[in-house]
């Protein structure tokens, strides 16, 4: 990988030496050093180059290089020599990734492009280019990514009368979080925050807080990315809080439902059997019921039972959710 560079070092050297001064003119300036770049994003990176009158490209050879900090080793990102792009040498992170703008070349500009930057990609990059000379300069890129979505959810510990507030997010650089209630009361001493690696190399961090909620605030989880300088949140109101719960009443309610319904129809059953009892000894509390509900009919009671059945049903949901809604 390091060859074509020896190779041009040695004959920039043999013709210092030799005191070819038209060879010693040739300069590679970069309009910009340093390259910042959010992942995901597409990148340009520049190098310039003398061309004397109009570009002869059988003449041009441009390499990029990058390498990453810590590393030895280069990976070739693009190569074009004698106006040729040499493909096979490319490093397979690269592949469909890089590549030169043509025509941009003729006004002596070769620029690099590199689309759906990954944080593997920050480095430093060699832009070495042979003309009528040769010479060559290094170009930095940043990559960072900030913590733009972050996923919450929260999860109830009725047991202790707890909630469990969970908010994760991916980005680069690590991102410290901090949980805070509405009046900035800072509740981080209780959070417990993770990381993981992702493929992309970006950190999924998770933090997770587990205290018992003060039901009249909202609160908030922030992803502070010290060297971005920026931070971002996700809020968790009382609302979601209050919605929460009402599932967890729900799947109380699944539970009390069908116990109630055990209970209305044994009683019902017990009542069925006290009246054909009473029935059979004459007809003292039918007439009891046909003074509340004139309507009813001797043959409907099996339907007054099951009339009961419904109403003690709904009371029972109404108290539930009022219940909630009172917590
Ligand atoms: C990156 O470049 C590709 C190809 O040129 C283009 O399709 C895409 O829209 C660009 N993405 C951004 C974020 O500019
Ligand atoms: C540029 O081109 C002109 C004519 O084409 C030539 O005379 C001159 O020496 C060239 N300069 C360099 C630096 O190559
Ligand atoms: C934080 O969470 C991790 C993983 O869930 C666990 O191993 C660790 O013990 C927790 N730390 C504290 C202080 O709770
Ligand atoms: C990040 O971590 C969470 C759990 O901590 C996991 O569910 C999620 O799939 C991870 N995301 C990526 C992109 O690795
Ligand atoms: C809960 O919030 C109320 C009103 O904002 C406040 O008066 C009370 O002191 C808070 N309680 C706790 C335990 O933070
Ligand atoms: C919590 O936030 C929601 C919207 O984010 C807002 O409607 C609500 O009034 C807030 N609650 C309190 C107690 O401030």
């Amino acid at each position: 990988m390091f060859q074509i560079l020896t190779m041009l070092l040695v004959e920039i050297q043999l013709s210092v030496v030799s005191g070819k001064t038209e060879t010693a003119l040739f300069t590679v300036e970069v309009p910009q050093q340093l390259y910042v770049v959010e992942y995901g994003n597409n990148v340009t990176m520049e190098c310039r180059f003398p061309v004397n009158g109009s570009l002869n490209l059988e003449l041009l050879t441009v390499v990029w290089e990058q390498k990453r900090q810590g590393q030895l080793k280069s990976k070739e990102v693009y190569t074009l020599r004698n106006g040729k792009a040499l493909p096979p040498s490319q490093d397979h992170d690269y592949i469909g990734r890089a590549a030169l703008l043509h025509s941009e070349l003729k006004l002596g500009r070769a620029v690099l492009q590199i689309t759906r930057v990954k944080i593997t990609d920050a480095g430093s990059y060699l832009c070495l280019i042979e003309y009528q000379g040769v010479d060559y300069k290094y170009i930095t890129l940043e990559v960072k990514a900030s913590y733009k979505r972050i996923n919450t959810q929260v999860i109830r510990i009725p047991a202790e009368d707890k909630f469990v507030f969970i908010c994760q997010s991916e980005g680069f650089p690590l991102a410290e979080v901090f949980w805070r209630n509405e009046k900035n009361f800072n509740l981080s001493g209780s959070a417990n925050t993770t990381y993981t690696l992702t493929a992309d190399s970006l950190y999924n961090v998770t933090s997770t807080l587990m205290f018992k909620p003060n039901m009249s605030e909202n609160y908030s989880c922030v992803f502070w990315n010290k060297e971005l300088s920026r931070e971002t949140s996700a809020h968790i109101s009382t609302l979601a809080l209050m919605s929460r719960q009402h599932s967890g009443q729900k799947s109380l309610i699944l539970f009390i439902v069908p116990t109630c319904v055990t209970v209305a129809v044994l009683s019902s059953a017990l009542i069925i059997f006290q009246k054909r009892k009473s029935s059979k000894d004459g007809h003292p509390k039918k007439d009891r019921k046909r003074k509340l509900n004139p309507n009813l009919k001797d043959e409907n009671r099996d339907d007054l039972n099951s009339q009961t059945e419904a109403l003690y049903l709904s009371t029972i949901t109404a108290s539930r959710d009022s219940g909630s809604v009172g917590l």
